[in-house]
């Protein structure tokens, strides 16, 4: 139980969603607080029915708060986390900033609970692009090691937060009405579009947001040897990522095991019925807190290979369901060493 609760980020894409996991009760709180930068102080929110201020972050903010989930930009995670550290605050961020540091725990609570029991103050919740993969790699990597991944991934423009829905939606209209639109967040038209860079460029040709694929793969698995191919493109969708994956095991995992083992996973829905048309699309799996997975096959170019296609609401598993869930988690002491 954490007596006081804070939401740093309140007002933002991944905020709004903290808000409404955490009405629905599961983690439980006396107090709550609503925090974001000058530009929102004094804003009204209703949560759980009451109106509440949300109130500028300055370091005090933290002071008497148990347990901050927090989802803003990468510079502002590492200006306040120290801040909420010193005042005996514990973080669960959903930014960029602290995922690689060796002291922090990265942490899907379904694949790696144990780790989160390491913290010093702050534990980080993956890039959305990873979890989803991650949480379905988990049930086929504890029977057969994964090798290697090549994954392909359909991003959807809320991941730019606010503003990106706002580009996506603005430069439709102005698109389909023959009008110029300027973008706040992208480098291109997203209307009609696909692009194939998300992040900036970072290693031997690989954008940022790739490499976050390959470096938090590995830590969240605790396995430095997964190999991992990523690309990363944006296309015209609000919410939910699609990704298309292909895994390289150590031993084969034929269609049938791999569709059992999915479907006995906790979060993970199997979704695959070609015949009838059925998979996961993100018009499907918006606003949903699990992970699905369908058109299972055999990859008929390896032998031990595996593909499938997999989606997820970016904002929710992603992102502020995954935050809750650590924050549950903690209370029920799952994964704690005895
Ligand atoms: N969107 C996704 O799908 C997703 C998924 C996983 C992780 N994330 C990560 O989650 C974080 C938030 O993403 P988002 O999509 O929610 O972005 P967003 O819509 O732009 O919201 C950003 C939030 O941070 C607040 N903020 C900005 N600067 C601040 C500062 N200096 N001090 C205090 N609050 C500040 C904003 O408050 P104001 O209203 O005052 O500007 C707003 O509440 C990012 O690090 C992002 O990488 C996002």
């Amino acid at each position: 139980m954490f007596d006081s609760i804070a939401v740093v980020g309140a007002t933002g894409a991944v905020g709004t969603i903290i808000r409404s996991v955490l009405e629905r009760d599961s983690v439980p709180f006396k107090t709550i607080k609503f925090l974001a930068s000058k530009r929102s102080a004094g804003k009204e929110i209703t949560f759980a029915g009451k109106t509440y201020t949300v109130e500028e972050l300055v370091p005090d903010s933290f002071c008497g708060v148990d347990l901050a989930i927090c989802s803003t930009p990468d510079e502002s995670a590492k200006e306040f986390v120290p801040w909420a550290k010193e005042r005996g605050c514990l973080c669960i961020d959903e930014s960029g900033y602290w995922r690689m540091d060796p002291t922090v725990p990265l942490v899907i609570p379904e694949v790696n609970p144990q780790d989160m029991w390491k913290h010093q103050g702050v534990i980080s919740s993956p890039n959305c692009s990873t979890t989803q993969m991650v949480v379905a790699m988990k049930p086929i990597h504890d029977v057969a090691r994964i090798k290697r991944v090549v994954v392909s991934t359909y991003q959807a423009t809320s991941v730019a937060g606010l503003a990106g829905t706002r580009d996506l939606e603005g430069g439709t209209a102005a698109a389909l009405a023959g009008k110029d639109y300027q973008y706040e967040t992208f480098a291109h038209p997203i209307a009609f579009n696909c692009m194939p860079q998300i992040g900036s460029p970072k290693y031997m040709g690989y954008t940022s947001e790739e490499m976050k694929m390959v470096y938090e793969t590995r830590k969240i698995l605790g396995d430095e040897s997964i190999q991992v191919c990523p690309t990363c493109v944006r296309v015209p969708v609000s919410r939910s990522h699609s990704e298309s994956i292909l895994l390289e095991t150590e031993r084969k995992v034929t269609v049938e095991e791999a569709r059992k083992l999915f479907a006995s996973f906790p979060g993970i829905v199997v979704m695959d019925d070609l015949p009838n048309k059925v998979y996961p699309m993100p018009n499907i799996c918006a606003g949903r807190d699990e992970t699905f997975v369908g058109r299972i096959r055999e990859d008929i170019s390896c032998p031990n290979g595996l593909a499938f296609w997999c989606v997820s609401d970016n904002l929710r598993k992603g992102a502020a369901t995954n935050a809750a869930q650590i924050a549950e988690a903690l209370i029920a002491g799952k994964g704690k060493p005895a």
